[in-house]
């Protein structure tokens, strides 16, 4: 029997939650960031700093921060600086201020209890640890959007305000917050806002030539020698920038595309690999990103998918009736529908995360209308997939 063979030296470069020690075209951020906390290597005790990445999905904001993380804490412990760097992606703990500190705490005491405190006693819990161990952190908040989304400005205010009780004593905690646009905060009153917004690093798309780069280096971390074609590098390239220059897809790409390669025995990942992969990519990756969604969000999608899986020959769907399917779901769950209000803040949450897209119809007689559009993900596999969440989740309730 043929021993298996396989294009891959090492697949788990190519895992998600991989932050590569090199991060091509991202060099004057980390340069920026490092600045930015340049007080934590010389002089800790002194300040704090806050600072925004902003950028779209794909664009390393996730990587920048935690290569930067891993990197300074290193530097730091050199120096004998007790400085922590704790990685929350604030969706994982559906945007509650509690369960964010509580993670952050346990950080340092991992047999922390889970309840039993409030949120206000848990930031001063951990303050006190801090000062404790005479320990810095630097709280990244990933997904800041969700927190903000949850609980509005009581958990940043209180964040951002946590040195004012304690002046005169150690500084202890920067916070690094990340998310897709400015948009998110802009509901934040100003001086919260202003608090936050003084150091932005905004993460431009990746250009073709950036993804390149980006897929070239993955591919000497994780293929065999020669097994990767130029050309496949190219067309992965390509295919990354005409989804908005997200580094993401173009990782997830060649991952599949390399296991491909594998299933069909070859010794070489083709381009036909990548066209195959591309083909299965969209509804697998989406599938993830169901998960993630808040209940009636879930519902507004069944609603839809349903409505393209009785109108196949439709491209759009008004938003009418959009609401009238979302309708017909919540009330299959025995559910109240949101108002129109609600709705539309679910478009634009899917919308941003590019399941759904929205479009506004030409001046017909009619007016200007917004228009719904399913772009990528066959109607029925999403039906499917979101009924199984849907029971999933109300049977745990
Ligand atoms: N400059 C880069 N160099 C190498 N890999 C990158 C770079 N930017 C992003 N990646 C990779 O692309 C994927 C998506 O990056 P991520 O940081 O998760 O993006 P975001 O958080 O902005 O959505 C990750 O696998 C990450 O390692
Ligand atoms: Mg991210």
């Amino acid at each position: 029997m043929p021993a298996y063979r396989s294009v891959f030296k090492d697949e788990a470069k190519l895992d998600i939650n991989y932050v590569p020690s090199r991060l091509p075209h991202r060099e004057a951020e980390i340069r920026l960031l490092t600045e930015f906390f340049s007080f934590a290597l010389s002089t800790p005790k002194e300040m704090t700093q806050r600072v925004l990445i902003v950028g779209n999905v794909g664009t390393g904001k996730t990587a920048l921060s935690q290569r930067f993380g891993a990197d300074i804490t290193r530097q730091a412990k050199q120096r004998g600086i007790n400085l922590n760097y704790i990685h929350v992606n604030c969706r994982q703990y559906r945007g509650s201020l509690f369960l964010i500190l509580n993670h952050a705490v346990s950080f340092f005491h991992p047999t922390f209890p889970k309840r039993g405190f409030s949120a206000e006693e848990l930031l001063n819990i951990f303050l006190q640890v801090l000062d404790e161990q005479n320990a810095y952190a630097i709280i990244a908040l990933d997904e800041f959007e969700s927190m903000v989304e949850k609980s509005g400005a009581e958990p940043v205010y209180q964040l951002t305000r946590l040195q004012e009780a304690r002046l005169g004593r150690p500084q202890r905690v920067s916070l690094i917050c990340i998310m897709k646009s400015l948009r998110a905060i802009e509901g934040l009153d100003p001086s919260t806002r202003s608090t936050l917004q003084s150091n932005i690093i905004s993460l431009e798309p990746y250009r073709y030539e950036q993804l390149v780069d980006i897929v070239r280096d993955r591919v000497q971390l994780a293929f065999k020698p020669l097994t990767v074609q130029e050309e496949t590098v190219c067309l992965i390239a390509e295919l990354a920038h005409s989804e908005g220059g997200n580094a993401r897809f173009a990782i997830e790409l060649l991952w599949r595309a390399g296991k491909y390669a594998d299933a069909e025995g070859f010794d070489a990942v083709t381009p036909e690999c990548v066209r195959k992969a591309v083909s299965s990519i969209y509804t697998v990756a989406r599938k993830g990103d169901l998960a993630g969604l808040r209940l009636h969000e879930k519902l507004l999608l069944l609603g839809l998918a349903r409505f393209f899986k009785e109108n196949d020959d439709r491209a759009y769907a008004s938003l009418t009736e959009v609401e009238q399917a979302y309708a017909v779901a919540c009330e299959e769950f025995d559910l109240q529908p949101y108002t129109h209000t609600q709705l539309w803040k679910y478009l634009q949450v899917l919308s941003a995360m590019g399941i759904i897209k929205k479009g506004v119809s030409s001046a017909g007689h009619r007016g200007r209308t917004t228009l719904i559009c399913l772009p990528r993900i066959p109607a029925r596999e999403l039906e499917r997939e979101l009924i199984t969440l849907l029971e999933r989740e109300i049977e745990d309730k």
